[in-house]
């Protein structure tokens, strides 16, 4: 198979990876995916820098062997602590969510007043400070750990009572800082986009890294000459059985949130070993 025609491979701990995936599908039509979301072993976010890298390390290869032109680790958790060694595991290019959701942001951003919101070990690795001020160095950046958000979105109580008072805890630092950018520096916080946006104001700018990633993974593809030629567009729509998707647990609980994030379950869904 020539190598333009190969899959994009996408992994996160989880289903929160799902709102990447769902981005890159709009942006990309032509490409097929193939997923995994290492669903035994979620959160990452809570883990240390040697077990995210195994984990994420391990994921890749298992990518690698499927066959991919390119990876993208949609976890951010793996993409801040992760990503040289990632690179240095398989062949294929890697694109990690860091560097363009902090580019999205300094664009978006007014007066450079940025808040990020992230898992413990991304807060800690502080990889979305450094990405952001390397853009931009006279930008504050407060950053604010929310592990909360992840169970909440699992479960499907974005848009509870209970989602908007964890919010309004988690958040009152950065609305009494002023901030004017908020970054959802996590896979699973899209979905609590609503609640966020609501405790935080209508004037503060909410970035998802995914559409960012998804601009990046096409240029890319047009820099390599990697892009898939055309396919007829009716022919494909999200979860159809071109993208297939891998967990390592509880195949059906995936499918079940998959069909609450995206509007419909994956066609093809396996659960493996990896
Ligand atoms: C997690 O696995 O803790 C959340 C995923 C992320 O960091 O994006």
């Amino acid at each position: 198979m020539a190598k333009r025609e190969l899959p994009i491979g996408i992994f996160d701990s989880g289903v929160g990876g799902l709102t990447v995936y769902r981005a890159l599908h709009e942006r990309l039509p032509n490409e097929k995916f193939v997923y995994l979301g290492d669903t035994a072993r979620v959160p990452y976010g809570t883990k240390s820098l040697t077990t995210v890298e195994r984990y994420a390390v391990e994921n890749a290869r298992f990518l690698a062997r499927h066959g991919i032109k390119l990876l993208v680790v949609a976890c951010n958790t793996a993409s801040a602590l992760a990503l040289p060694a990632v690179r240095r595991a398989i062949e294929a290019p890697v694109i990690g969510v860091i560097e363009p959701g902090a580019r999205a942001a300094v664009q978006s951003s007014p007066h450079g007043r940025i808040g990020v919101i992230a898992t413990e070990a991304t807060v800690k690795s502080r990889a979305y400070t450094r990405a952001i001020l390397q853009l931009a160095p006279r930008a504050e950046v407060l950053e604010r750990a929310c592990p909360l958000f992840v169970p909440l979105a699992e479960e499907g109580w974005a848009d509870t009572e209970v989602a908007r008072m964890v919010a309004e805890e988690y958040l009152r630092d950065l609305r009494l800082a002023e901030i004017d950018t908020l970054v959802l520096g996590c896979t699973h916080y899209p979905l609590l986009r609503r609640t966020i946006q609501s405790v935080m104001g209508e004037t503060v700018r909410i970035i998802e890294s995914g559409e960012a990633v998804a601009e990046q993974v096409a240029r890319l593809l047009e820099e390599e000459g990697l892009a898939h030629a055309p396919v007829e567009k009716r022919a494909r729509s999200l979860c159809d059985d071109l993208d297939h998707f891998y967990v390592t647990d509880a195949a059906e609980r995936f499918a079940r949130v998959a069909e609450r994030f995206l509007g419909r379950a994956p066609k093809v869904l396996e659960a493996v070993e990896i």
